[in-house]
């Protein structure tokens, strides 16, 4: 089973970007223990950043001729604005769960306008780094035994 992990805008900067709130892992890191996870449990995983949001959607797009079937994907700042990487998801029909570092619920009120979470198969908020670990395997186990 492929899936694809996507990130979204600003996430290139995990490490040095406000690190109070979102740790001092890097995306790197992140995507290497992504890798050891994936190999752990015998699905693969390819990875992609952009902080363009045609960028994300092409990449969307393209992801299901590929093989892919499902996406985790944290989509940064466009969780809050964006209807086109929305559609996108909906548009490709492959189900994805929402990662989030932090806990959104406790940020400021434009962060609750979340135009993702309704169409995810779940969302993952607050748990820094391991939250892509469990998606992987939230993936795994809702999906895993059909591909
Ligand atoms: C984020 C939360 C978003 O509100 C923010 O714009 C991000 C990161 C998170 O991972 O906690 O860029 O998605």
């Amino acid at each position: 089973m492929k899936i694809l992990v996507i990130n979204g805008p600003n996430l290139n900067m995990l490490g040095n970007r406000e690190p109070a709130i979102y740790g001092a892992t890097t995306l790197e890191e992140i995507e290497s223990s992504l890798r050891r996870k994936a190999l752990s449990i015998g699905v693969e995983v390819d990875f992609y950043q952009s902080n363009i949001e045609g960028e994300l959607i092409e990449r969307i797009q393209k992801a299901p001729a590929q093989g892919f079937r499902a996406f985790v994907i944290n989509p940064g700042g466009y969780t809050h604005t964006s209807v086109a990487l929305r559609d996108a998801l909906i548009a490709v029909e492959l189900p994805f769960i929402e990662v989030h570092l932090s806990k959104v619920s406790a940020r400021e009120p434009f962060r609750q306008i979340n135009l993702f979470s309704d169409i995810a198969a779940g969302s993952i908020s607050g748990f820094g780094p391991l939250g892509y670990i469990l998606a992987l395997e939230a993936v795994w186990g809702l999906y895993g035994k059909k591909a």
